[in-house]
Parts: C-alpha cells; structure tokens; sequence
C-alpha cells in the first residue's frame, strides 16, 4: 500500500529517526570499519569513493573553530575534527546512531570524549544565531528531508558571517539509474527532472524509507537562496585502489560517472 501525496518534512523525518534507529546496528555492522565508525578517535571521510577530509582539507583549518556536523550518524568525522583542534557538536536524528557513537567516543582518552551527541532535527537546530564558524554533512540529513531549502537556512542561520558550509550527497544524476552496482545500474530509467522521492511503504501504509532528489541546479539555488557562495563542487573520481562496493556504489559505475557531489560554500 502507498501513499498518492509525496510525504512532507515532518512525515520524512517520522519515517528517517525509525528507519536509522532500526538499520543502525547493520549499518555499522557493513559501513563501520569504512568509515571508522568505531574508532574512539574517529575518522573523516566524506563518501563511498573514499576522499579523506585529511587529503583534501575542505574544512579549513579547524583548530579553536566551533564545528557542527549535520546528520552525523554516529559521529566519527566530529571526533576526527576534535582530535584536529575543532570544537565539535554533533547532530542527528536517530538515538540508535548516535548510541553507536556514544560507546566509541567512551573509549576515548582524547577531545573526541568530549564531542557533545544532540539528537535533533536538521530543519530544526537548536543552536543560537551565530553559534558556529563551520558547519558540515557527510551524507547527513540532506538526502533525507522534504525541505533541503530548509536546512541550508538552518546551517546559514547557526553560522557566522564569513562561515563555511560544506557537505556531501548523491551525485544529482545517479538518480536516473536503479540502485544497482552492476550492468544493469548503467542503464538510464528514470527522468532527472521528476522531483518525486523515492519512497518505501510498509503494509500498513506507514512511510518506512525516503529519499528526496534535487538536481544539481536545485541544489546550487538551495545554497544561493539561503545566503550562500558557492566556492566548489567536487565530484570525486573512483580511486584504483577501492574495489570495496556500497550498496549502488562500486568500481563498475564509479568508473563511468560520479555518485557523490561535494559542495563547498561560505556567507559572505
Ligand atoms: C548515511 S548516514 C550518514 C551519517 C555518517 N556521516 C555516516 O557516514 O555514517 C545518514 C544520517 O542522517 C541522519 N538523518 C536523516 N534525516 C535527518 C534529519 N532530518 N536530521 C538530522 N539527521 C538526519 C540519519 O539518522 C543518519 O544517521
């Protein structure tokens, strides 16, 4: 059974927290070791493709800077950063995320200990104006929320003049190919232009999973709307050395076309 009215920013949230608190033991259990995940001191990368905040320095230099991470499951990019100097917090929505991170942050001896884990809403941070003079998301939040104007707003308002925000998504174009590793995830299917989520109901009609697409132009007037410069766009390459597969992520497409942008932005 499916809903006919593409669920709203409150429905999308209902359905995310649930989703990430069931997967979140999984997710870990597929992705942890990748990401670091439960490394007391975490790590940083930014996507499946394996681009290292420590190569690539997309945050500036974070020492004495307050940091927050957006959509930080749990949270091994905001312990990297704290171990680099950053006065780091950490937000997401899922309990079950955040308790990941939690558990690895206590065997910490370090600043990572000492990260804060507030579980709230992207569309809605409980931050003061001004609070932060970078802010961030690897594939945190963004893809997940109905109103992706709303959040770059948010990370706008809770920066400083001069700010940075930089954050991680599927490539806008991935999304006219099935989520499929191999041959068959080459084929185009889908219009880029249908903005309609992808959507999974369970019997009940309850939403159980969502994914919100915008396309690249969508994403650039997001950021501009909310105040933004756009300083970047990066699309990382598949490195030769990665033959790990992420769900639609694997050497085969990443060979051919991108799956994540990267965008770098600052308020003037
Ligand atoms: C793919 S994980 C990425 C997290 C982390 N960077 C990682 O690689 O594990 C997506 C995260 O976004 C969080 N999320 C989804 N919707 C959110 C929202 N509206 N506000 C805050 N976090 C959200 C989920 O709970 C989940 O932890």
């Amino acid at each position: 059974m499916t809903s006919t009215n593409p669920p709203g920013h409150g429905e999308s949230v209902h359905a995310s927290r649930a989703w990430w608190d069931a997967e979140a033991v999984d997710y870990h259990r597929e992705h942890g070791d990748f990401l670091g995940a439960h490394s007391p001191d975490g790590e940083f990368l930014w996507c499946p493709e394996g681009l290292h905040e420590g190569d690539w320095n997309l945050l500036g230099d974070v020492a004495g800077r307050d940091v927050l991470e957006i959509g930080s499951g749990s949270a091994p990019c905001a312990r990297w950063i704290a171990g680099r100097g950053a006065r780091a917090v950490a937000v997401d929505l899922s309990s079950g995320m955040l308790r990941v991170g939690a558990e690895a942050a206590g065997r910490s001896t370090g600043p990572a200990s000492r990260v804060p884990l507030i579980q709230a809403d992207a569309g809605h941070l409980p931050f003061a104006d001004s609070s932060f003079d970078v802010a961030f998301s690897a594939f945190g939040a963004i893809p997940f929320v109905a109103d992706s104007a709303g959040v770059m707003s948010e990370a706008a308002r809770v920066l400083r003049p001069g700010g940075r925000f930089v954050f991680s998504v599927n490539h806008p174009m991935r999304w006219i190919f099935r989520d499929d590793p191999g041959p068959e995830g080459l084929v185009a299917l889908f219009p880029y232009f249908d903005r309609s989520p992808y959507t999974e109901y369970d019997d009940d009609g309850q939403l159980t999973y969502v994914e919100h697409h915008r396309t690249v132009g969508d994403r650039i007037r997001e950021l501009v709307t909310a105040g933004f410069i756009l300083r970047d766009l990066i699309e990382p390459e598949w490195p030769e050395w990665l033959d790990r597969e992420w769900g639609q992520w694997s050497p085969l497409r990443g060979g051919i076309f991108p799956g994540t942008a990267i965008f770098v932005a600052t308020l003037p």
